[in-house]
């Protein structure tokens, strides 16, 4: 998928990117409404937050690396409002640097953005236990695909593989993983990018339960994880995006 011109990719000058970063932020602040809002139990419409992914996945498309240099988040957001951010950023600049066309760039960065919304509906003393969970709590984790793909479901402006990635974003390259009714899905780019853009951060950041991974140890279990876990094309792109860099 890798194309010239993407090898070709320039730097961002320093007013590109600190038009970027503003832009990033304006993202960032509209995602963490939508945060709010679904846990209070509305369900806003994404076409805000898709018209700025759609601005950033052309910043992508141009230097798909200067995605992975900002960091628009705050002292005060949670875990997985974090890591939402992160997996979206991550998602735009692999499916960028992949050589994908610029609605699919932005269909992975709203489905990284979006990807572990259902965790708004799993109880805070589920998400944030220090320690291991019970088998009826894993199981209660488990279904925040499901949940989320009934929230971004309601929402206006979501592309169907967002939903689906959404859905589908624990089910393995190899079809093993949850949910086992999104198993047998074709599933598209944008769930197999989130997955790999998903397995690193979540390895590569600390957690109640796990130290994080050095970036060593977290590349060489993305390597492991070719063709089974994930889709081994996408690992060695996000490999290449990253060298040096993540
Ligand atoms: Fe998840």
């Amino acid at each position: 998928m890798a194309t010239a011109d993407n090898k070709r990719a320039k730097s961002l000058s320093s007013s590109e990117m600190s038009r970027l970063s503003t832009l990033c932020s304006d993202a960032v602040g509209v995602l963490r409404e939508i945060f709010q809002e679904i846990g209070n139990g509305m369900i806003p419409a994404a076409e805000p937050l898709m018209d700025r992914v759609r601005a950033l996945a052309r910043a992508a498309l141009k230097d798909p690396a200067s995605l992975l240099q900002l960091d628009p988040t705050r002292d005060d957001d949670g875990y997985t409002f974090r890591h939402s951010v992160s997996v979206g950023l991550l998602a735009l600049a692999l499916a960028a640097s992949l050589g994908h066309e610029a609605e699919q760039v932005a269909q992975c960065g709203l489905a990284g953005f979006l990807h572990d919304i259902g965790k708004t509906r799993v109880a805070l003393c589920i998400l944030d236990k220090p320690g291991k969970l019970s088998g009826d709590e894993v199981l209660e984790m488990q279904k925040h695909p499901e949940y989320g793909a009934e929230i971004v479901r309601g929402m206006a402006g979501v592309p169907a593989s967002v939903v689906e990635a959404v859905l589908a974003h624990h089910v393995r390259f190899d079809r093993t993983g949850y949910p086992e009714s999104a198993r047998t899905l074709c599933l598209g780019v944008p769930c197999a990018v989130v997955a790999v853009a998903d397995f690193y951060n979540a390895t590569t950041t600390l957690r109640t339960y796990q130290r994080p991974m050095l970036r060593d140890e977290a590349v060489e279990a993305l390597r492991r994880a070719r063709g089974t876990v994930l889709d081994g094309h996408i690992v060695e792109g996000f490999l290449e995006l990253t060298d040096g860099g993540a």
